[in-house]
């Protein structure tokens, strides 16, 4: 059996890719299957937490006793996690929300048109930042998915983000990370960087939790 070490308190969870669209058939997205953070939703509400999961389009099913909000793309992840944030104690942004959208949603189908297309891209708002700079932030935890250097791309995230602990995952692991049902994280926090080695991911998600509770505790 599982200590409640989360009881009482309210956790936001965002999980899953998000979709910016090209046109009414077409889009832009990534390769996040929502599993870590569905994961990280079925181990906090086991763990005694009141779960809330933003999650962009993916085919998985709602863990017992989460509350779920399905969005497509970055603008409505960020205006449905705004909605609920001021209840949340802890929020942990576990999607992979994509950086750019389109300047120019076509309405229609679009045509092919020669040999080259381009496509106008503009910053989609972080989420994540977002609530980090609000003026009574929640708890925060961020995911950084790195290819290289992944400490020290997750050291920097952790600062400019004003996040309290940042989980990194190597994604150039193709049996790790996206999609796939294990992973690995290093954890930073302001002062203490903790390997969690290879599990599945709900495993993994128990152990990050308890080191979040930790300094959610200390902080
Ligand atoms: O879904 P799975 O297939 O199980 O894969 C899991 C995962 C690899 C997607 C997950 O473990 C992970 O690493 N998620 C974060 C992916 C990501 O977008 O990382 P990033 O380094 O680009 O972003 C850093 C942080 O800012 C993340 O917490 C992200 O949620 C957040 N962010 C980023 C951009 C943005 N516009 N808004 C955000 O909130």
């Amino acid at each position: 059996a599982l200590t409640p070490i989360l009881n009482g308190l309210n956790i936001m969870i965002t999980a899953g890719p998000t979709r910016e669209a090209i046109d009414p058939v077409r889009y832009i997205s990534n390769h996040s299957s929502g599993k870590m953070g569905f994961a990280l939703a079925k181990a906090a509400q086991l763990l005694g937490a009141k779960v809330t999961l933003v999650a962009g389009p993916v085919s998985l099913p709602t863990p017992q006793n989460v509350v779920r909000h399905n969005v497509e793309s970055a603008q409505e992840m960020l205006e449905v996690v705004h909605n609920d944030i001021a209840e949340q104690h802890i929020f942990i942004a576990c999607a992979a929300v994509a950086d750019y959208k389109l300047d120019n949603i076509s309405e229609q189908k679009m045509k092919k048109q020669g040999d080259n297309l381009q496509l106008c891209l503009s910053q989609n708002p972080d989420i994540l930042k977002s609530v980090a700079f609000l003026d009574k932030p929640p708890f925060t935890v961020g995911f950084a998915a790195e290819t290289q250097d992944v400490e020290s791309y997750a050291k920097s995230k952790l600062e400019k983000k004003k996040l309290n602990m940042i989980a990194a995952n190597d994604v150039s692991n193709s049996d790790l990370g996206f999609n796939s049902d294990r992973n690995a994280l290093i954890v930073l926090s302001k002062d203490s960087v903790i390997s969690l080695e290879p599990k599945s991911k709900y495993l993994l998600a128990l152990e990050l939790l308890k080191l979040v509770k930790t300094e959610f505790n200390n902080r």
